[in-house]
């Protein structure tokens, strides 16, 4: 029996591929996929970053979100093949960005994580909340992570966490590190 990894990375011969190119957290891949490959899979089984997560694989839960051009979307709902030529980050390529930092540490101090399932998806969609409306309301954090499910926190201390580092960014300042205090 193959696994699913075995599938994504191994083309059974005869299989007719594609080419692709993308560029993935700054560096410029390229790979012969399936036709039918999903981007969610490529990336997480091709490109061993599984730090974006496989959640329903219909663009419901949120879990794959990756950002597309700088825009966040559900890497379940394209083809690997239409990502041709375009720009990927995933929440490993987050990891340098002032935003994503304060976020790690906002997640921490709020407990805004549980399973951690939804995290990287949540970490994402909120790093882009920051960047494009960085004086969102808490009903606008809300509105912005409902395309991302979280099955454990009741959503409260994310979107708390989120609105701890909107503030402080307001006000110049970083989120203290929650290891800091111990
Ligand atoms: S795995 Fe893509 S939205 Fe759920
Ligand atoms: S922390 Fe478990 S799904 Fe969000």
């Amino acid at each position: 029996m193959t696994s699913l990894y075995e599938e994504v990375t191994q083309v059974p011969d005869g299989v007719p591929t594609r080419r692709v190119t993308i560029t993935v957290n700054g560096q410029k891949r390229t790979v012969d996929v399936e036709p039918r490959l999903l981007l969610a899979h490529l990336i997480r089984q091709g490109l061993k970053l599984t730090g974006t997560h496989s959640g329903c694989d219909t663009s419901n839960c949120g879990a794959c979100t990756v950002l597309f051009d700088g825009r966040p979307i559900k890497s379940c709902t394209m083809l690997a093949v239409q990502a041709d030529g375009s720009v990927v980050e995933t929440v490993e390529g987050l990891t340098k960005s002032g935003a994503l930092a304060d976020l790690q540490e906002s997640f921490m101090r709020h407990n805004a994580m549980q399973c951690g399932f939804c995290s990287s998806g949540m970490l994402l969609a909120a790093a882009e909340l920051i960047e494009k409306q960085p004086k969102a309301s808490r009903e606008e954090v809300r509105e912005w992570i409902s395309g991302n499910y979280c099955r454990c926190t009741g959503y409260h201390s994310i979107v708390d966490a989120i609105v701890d580092v909107l503030d402080a960014r307001a006000k110049g300042q970083k989120i203290k590190p929650v290891l800091a205090n111990a």
